[in-house]
């Protein structure tokens, strides 16, 4: 049998960074990760405690496509409390991970062949999903100045079909304020392309509240996740609210690929929205990191970041100490016990000189992990 071109997607480098970190720990070796985008925590203890119970009670069969009518509402309540906005529950779609949104809105809004820019860096799995469907990535590198995301200059004389955005992205944590995403989104409408928001990592903001773009228009998808914020990376469960014409393309897809979310983790998700408490606590922990981090980090010779406005990562240009930042990746975890993620996965040209470091994990961890780099790096300051 022959497999198909448009499955050879690349891998994603992250899993050797973190096989390897795990061939270390198995081998004895003490492992700081500051290589993994995920908490270090549990889904909240009260939702927990509901899909106990739902075990006892319920048979948790399939649930209808588009989600438990009583998530779809408490999502829909989680726009009035976040943002102001009032939106309608007939128009959120409970999805397995952000991962099956991005699935069902790329085969609902694109063609094969149609072209969606996304900006470099950023999640890779974006432009491998897309590459799966068929579908063109098209990738711009954002600047510096322009905080690593697209802005419309950068777009006025492409022609694609659909943007996506990230904000807080992954890798670099920087967000796009209501200016920013209202000229993007009319960007999108002014050339009929469709806008995708990832916004997986609201709730997990530092400064200033992260802005959705159902705030900016109603043709708009976006994407969000109980992954980061609501801590259940593993549960797969997110969502996606979409324009109201929209909803039943994306029933029906939903209903063939999917069938549902996994109906244990919608009940638990459900309970975790009200979980306010322990969830603040966790992003406590994740801004006490932050500000070690961005403390810590320049003292062994990372210097060159931009503080992040939302999620875990601190993205560093390390063009200075390497130009292989694979190869520096494999040298500090070997030399200090510390896995950190080589930029290649976000950006495969000038990922060779940039790293991203995780402080999802505990403020400890984080402590220990920087005294690490910092003994390392005091000896090792140049290109070797
Ligand atoms: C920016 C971004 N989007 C989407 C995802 C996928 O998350 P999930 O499928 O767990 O919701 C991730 C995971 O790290 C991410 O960083």
């Amino acid at each position: 049998m022959q497999n198909s071109r448009r499955g050879a997607v690349d891998p994603f480098i992250v899993m050797d960074v973190m096989e390897a970190a795990r061939a270390a720990e198995a081998a004895g070796r003490s492992v700081i990760h500051m290589e993994v985008g995920q908490p270090g925590t549990p889904a909240p203890e009260g939702a927990r405690r509901a899909l106990a119970k739902a075990l006892e009670e319920d048979a948790l069969g399939y649930t209808v496509a588009l989600g438990l009518p009583a998530l779809r509402a408490r999502i829909a309540k989680l726009y009035g409390e976040w943002y102001n906005v009032d939106l309608d529950p007939a128009r959120v779609v409970v999805t397995p991970g952000s991962s099956g949104a991005f699935l069902l809105a790329f085969t609902g809004l694109f063609d094969a062949g149609d072209r969606v820019v996304l900006g470099k860096p950023g999640y890779p799995s974006y432009r491998q999903i897309l590459r799966a469907l068929d579908l063109e990535p098209v990738e711009i590198e954002t600047k510096p100045e322009n905080r690593l995301q697209p802005v419309p200059a950068e777009l006025r004389d492409t022609a694609f079909d659909g943007l996506l955005v990230a904000s807080p992205s992954n890798p670099t944590g920087t967000m796009l304020n209501k200016d920013a995403m209202e000229a993007l989104v009319g960007l999108c409408a002014d050339k009929g392309a469709a806008f995708i928001s990832d916004e997986i990592y609201h709730g997990v903001e530092y400064e200033a509240k992260a802005v959705t773009a159902l705030e900016v228009s109603d043709d708009v998808v976006v994407i969000n996740s109980f992954s980061k914020y609501f801590s259940m990376t593993g549960w797969r469960a997110g969502w996606m609210v979409v324009p109201p014409g929209m909803v039943r393309q994306i029933e029906r897809l939903a209903q063939n690929l999917f069938i549902c979310a996994p109906h244990a983790s919608q009940v638990t998700a459900l309970a975790a929205m009200d979980c306010e408490e322990e969830l603040q606590g966790n992003l406590a922990v994740y801004a006490a990191n932050r500000k070690l981090m961005l403390e810590g980090l320049p003292k062994a010779g990372f210097d060159r970041i931009a503080p992040p406005d939302g999620a875990f990562y601190i993205y560093a240009d390390v063009s200075h100490l390497t130009d292989d930042s694979r190869a520096f990746a494999a040298e500090i975890l070997d030399g200090t016990g510390v896995a950190v993620t080589p930029g290649l996965d976000f950006d495969p040209a000038r990922g060779a000189g940039t790293l991203r470091f995780s402080y999802a994990r505990s403020t400890a961890d984080i402590i220990e992990g920087l005294a690490r780099l910092q003994t390392y790096m005091a000896t090792r300051q140049q290109k070797p």
